[in-house]
């Protein structure tokens, strides 16, 4: 993926803008972990509850944080309107997010920005870097895909794993085969979703009870919207 540090970093500038350097954070989605690793390196006084589904990648989490007080991992659905009781906490200076929410489609994601509304504190923040689609740039939008296929197709030639390479290795690991099938049987390959711009992201967080929301870092392919509450 290209630009992923990129974005971690612009998103970690923006907690330290506006809810400051030791934020309880929430790593909405997080799969293995990864926003949780950048905030607790940059931060070291910040704390992470990760939430997902997937029992492979949470597992991978759950291994790499075994032992850091800071970090806590729950699996729940985000489709599921019961999913924030699951959470050891009430309320999160900053709930994070990157290349998730296109799993889901567009009206469990706006009921899912709903209830994020009363998670975030006052003066806390939503961010969300993903692939956010605009429908009138077709052109822009099927040359940058082509181009950055290419450039996937090429990596792949030199040996970088794509995704179905990754899983199957995954699925042969004597410690994720099990947590793997049952991921397969969770999402099959991929779950769903859909891409809408960013546009309707910032209006649907305003809907949600986000005082303000705007596009703060943006690639050819990918953008990341902030909100404030
Ligand atoms: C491509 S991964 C990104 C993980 C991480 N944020 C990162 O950048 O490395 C997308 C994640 O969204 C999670 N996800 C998708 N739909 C979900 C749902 N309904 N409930 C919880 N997690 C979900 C998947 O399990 C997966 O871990």
């Amino acid at each position: 993926m290209p630009d992923r540090e990129e974005r971690f970093r612009v998103m970690l500038d923006m907690v330290e803008a506006l809810v400051g350097s030791a934020p309880r954070v929430l790593d909405l989605a997080c799969g293995t972990g990864s926003i949780t690793d950048r905030l607790l390196k940059r931060f070291p006084g910040a704390t992470s509850t990760g939430v997902d589904l997937d029992p492979a990648l949470l597992a991978i989490a759950e291994g790499c944080f075994a032992g850091d007080e800071r970090a806590r991992f729950v699996t729940a659905d985000l489709k599921d309107p019961g999913w924030t009781g699951l959470l050891p906490h009430r309320e999160y200076d900053a709930v994070l997010t990157a290349t998730a929410l296109h799993w889901l489609h567009t009206e469990p994601l706006a009921a899912l920005y709903g209830q994020l509304g009363s998670l975030v504190v006052n003066g806390g923040v939503f961010m969300n870097a993903d692939h956010m689609i605009d429908e009138g740039t077709p052109r822009i939008n099927a040359a940058e895909r082509a181009h950055r296929h290419a450039a996937m197709d090429r990596a792949r030639a030199a040996g970088a794993l794509d995704w179905a390479d990754w899983w199957a290795l995954a699925a042969d690991d004597p410690v994720l085969a099990g947590p793997t099938a049952e991921r397969y049987r969770i999402y099959g390959e991929h779950a769903d979703g859909d891409m809408p711009s960013a546009r309707w992201h910032a209006d649907t967080l305003r809907a949600a009870g986000f005082a303000e929301a705007r596009t703060v870092w943006a690639s050819p392919s990918d953008t990341l919207v902030l909100a404030v509450k």
